[in-house]
């Protein structure tokens, strides 16, 4: 699995992929877009897609299936890829299939609302700002651990309704839910169940104090004569919790990152607060949160850019390969701060688009100008070699991010 692709072009998911990706999406784009390989977990034959129009193709056909469960083959479910096989997240919002991922949506959005995420603009505001503070008295400080994840935990918490002294132990358990370490892996199982029982509490909590916050708005959908059951709603604040946490974390961390490698644009960013909005699209399409979405499965025979897929074959969609993908983006590896949204895949595409999209680009519009505003002579506190990311096939974020304000120094 770790043999190159090419002299110099690392496979898929080995170690040196993780660490700088582009090369080998760069690569696979242009020679086998539509690439065959086997999944390093249990080898499993799998496609991975990497051009943008491909992808986009791909999370918008019923043909590539959500449900793995049902359409994959013994080999992916006894490699144990059928993600979160025996916990209520099983039957998930992100892997199911209409008819029942419709209803599903359609409760969760009823209470995910355009107007109730501008309500927690001040609430982010709040949580920034006590955050920024803290970093402020630490001297060095870890972007990820002791702004992203603070900020996305913090956020998180007061969405949801959770009471403060549950935040410590929901950070501990989302740490271990998506280790930096995959000596770790063996904590993930049961980290998830714990994040299942704590959003079962939750939503007992919730049923007995109602309060102004996302779990009481869903204890509350209704559609028609529809209600969430109980595992209905506790997956749902699962999925929550598990989609709004790592995956903010992630992004704000690359983020600051990439801020960090392009001070002119950092620059641009402080000195013109109504770019956030566009920075931020194309700091999604530059290096978001995520490598790819997650498994689909093809429900019969396939032709995708002249490959034939037979039917129960396991698909990646490469949401970081077709945001850098030149025939649809000018310049793909550079950062610029144009005033324009690239319209990205960075949130994915078709029905499992992110639901918490709004939330999370209010976030990033807050969170990343604040920092850089603050502490506007930021500079890496360690040899830019050393900044490491996760290996994890879907997730792309650093393990630290380790930074000093300059001025601390004497310096501007
Ligand atoms: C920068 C931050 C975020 C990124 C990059 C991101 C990315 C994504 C992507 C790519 C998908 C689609 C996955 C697929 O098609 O397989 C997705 C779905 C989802 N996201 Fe996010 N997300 C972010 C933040 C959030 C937040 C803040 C929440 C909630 C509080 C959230 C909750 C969800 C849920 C529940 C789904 C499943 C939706 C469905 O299947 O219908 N995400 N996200």
């Amino acid at each position: 699995m770790t043999s190159a692709l090419a002299p110099g072009v690392p496979a898929l998911f080995s170690p040196a992929y993780y660490q700088n990706p582009h090369p080998t999406l760069a690569w696979l784009r242009d020679h086998s877009p539509v690439h065959e390989f086997p999944f390093p977990v249990g080898d499993v034959r799998t496609w991975m897609v990497t051009r943008y129009d491909d992808v986009r193709a791909v999370l918008a056909d019923s043909r590539f299936s959500a449900e793995t469960g049902a359409w994959a083959g013994d080999d992916f479910r006894e490699a144990g890829l059928v993600s979160a096989a025996g916990t209520i997240l099983e039957r998930g919002i992100a892997v199911i299939d209409p008819p029942d991922h419709t209803r599903l949506r359609r409760l969760a959005m009823s209470a995910f609302t355009t107007r109730r995420v501008e309500q927690w603009r001040d609430t982010v505001r709040s949580v920034v700002d006590r955050v920024l503070e803290d970093c402020a008295r630490r001297g060095t400080f870890d972007v990820m651990d002791d702004y992203a994840g603070e900020v996305s935990a913090g956020v998180l918490s007061a969405v949801l309704g959770f009471r403060i002294e549950r935040h410590r132990e929901l950070v501990t358990a989302l740490n271990e839910a998506f280790p930096s370490d995959p000596a770790l892996m063996d904590r993930v199982p049961a980290a998830f169940g714990r994040i299942c029982e704590y959003a079962g509490e939750l939503v007992e909590d919730k049923r007995r104090h109602p309060a102004d916050d996302l779990t009481s708005a869903l204890i509350q959908a209704r559609d028609e004569d529809n209600r969430l059951d109980g595992d209905e709603l506790t997956g749902l604040v699962a999925a929550f919790i598990m989609g709004g946490s790592d995956t903010v974390r992630g992004f704000i961390g690359n983020a600051v990152h990439a801020l960090l490698d392009h001070p002119g644009e950092s620059a641009r960013l402080r000195a013109e607060p109504g770019l956030a909005k566009s920075a931020v699209e194309e700091l999604l399409r530059y290096e978001g949160a995520l490598h790819t979405a997650l498994f689909r499965v093809t429900t019969e025979p396939v032709e995708l850019s002249g490959v034939k897929l037979p039917a129960g074959a396991p698909v990646i969609a490469g949401l970081l390969a077709a945001n850098r993908d030149p025939r649809r983006f000018a310049e793909p590896d550079s950062l610029r701060f144009t005033g324009e949204s690239p319209r990205h895949v960075g949130f994915g595409h078709g029905l499992h688009n992110c639901i918490g999209a709004a939330l999370a680009r209010m976030e990033g519009e807050i969170a990343i100008p604040a920092l850089v505003t603050r502490f506007p002579g930021l500079t890496l506190a360690v040899p830019r070699d050393q900044v490491r990311y996760i290996e994890n096939w879907a997730i792309r974020r650093l393990t630290s991010l380790p930074v000093t304000p300059r001025a601390e120094h004497g310096e501007p």
